[in-house]
């Protein structure tokens, strides 16, 4: 396998706190990837510096091969990778439907003229996005809700919705900032069957995670941070046994 992703030395502070700390990490093109690490360990920090929200102190970040650090947030969508946030950002008052179009609108072609005049062109593929749109929101279980505001689904339900829009722009690498956090049992299984229907489609996972039964039973890799230093890297067991791991985050078994 090569790596879809690598981060080399990667650093970040924030004033005194030091976010990230060289992090080195490498993620296999078609794995499903998790990144753990207590709070404030600087996991989100990371997805912020990968999709160029924050720029690096130092250090490089490649995607496919090529230098992305630098680049301008919707030129490193562009190149393929989207997201989720940690907190919900839905646009509440818009339906379903409309958010995931908002993913779509993210590399649809067409020229403003086109859209403002309400050209045959643009209609049509104004027609040809929404029947995308629908079929995303069908790939993540949400097919009878597609007109309802966002704001009234249920939290599962938006945390899907999120899924979709970042699934419609296509993505090669699909990073999820802790998709599981407040979702019941039965909803958590129904997230890991969605995440590995999205890898079987091709797309890359990365996904910040506290549920460790998921992140062990989802996940073929693991890295995990530490006071912005990433402390270990490797497949569940060895990470479930890892001493440092246990001391920082685990905890001992019970
Ligand atoms: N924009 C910012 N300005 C100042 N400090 C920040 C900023 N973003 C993150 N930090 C700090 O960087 C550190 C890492 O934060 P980060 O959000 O990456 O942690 P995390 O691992 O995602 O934690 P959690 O599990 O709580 O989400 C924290 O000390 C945080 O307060
Ligand atoms: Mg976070």
């Amino acid at each position: 396998m090569t790596a879809l992703l690598s981060i080399d030395g990667v650093s970040k502070s924030f004033g005194a706190v030091c976010a990230l700390s060289g992090v080195d990490l490498s993620v296999d093109a078609g794995s499903i990837f998790a990144i753990i690490g207590p709070n404030g360990a600087g996991k989100s920090t990371l997805f912020n510096a990968i999709t160029g929200i924050y720029t690096l102190d130092s250090g490089t970040i490649a995607f496919d091969g090529r230098r992305i650090d630098g680049l301008p947030t919707f030129v490193i969508a562009r190149r393929g990778i989207a997201r989720t946030f940690q907190n919900l950002r839905l646009f509440g008052f818009l339906s379903a439907i409309d958010n995931v179009l908002i993913g779509e609108h993210a590399r649809m072609r067409g020229t403003l003229v086109d859209s403002l005049l309400g050209t045959p062109r643009a209609r049509a593929q104004e027609r040809a996005a929404r029947e995308r749109a629908r079929a995303w929101l069908d790939f993540v279980g949400l097919n009878d809700v597609g007109e309802q505001f966002a704001r009234n689904l249920s939290y599962g339900a938006q945390r899907r919705l999120e899924i979709a829009r970042a699934l419609a722009s296509q993505p090669r690498l699909l990073l999820l900032d802790e998709p599981a956090a407040g979702l019941n049992p039965t909803e958590k299984r129904e997230l890991a069957d969605l995440v590995r229907a999205i890898r079987d489609r091709g797309v890359t996972v990365v996904l910040i995670e506290h549920d460790m039964g998921l992140v062990m039973s989802l996940c073929e890799r693991i890295a995990v941070l530490d006071h912005g230093e990433k402390i270990a890297q490797g497949a569940p067991a060895e990470i479930r046994a890892n001493p440092a791991v246990i001391e920082a985050y685990l905890g001992a078994p019970a």
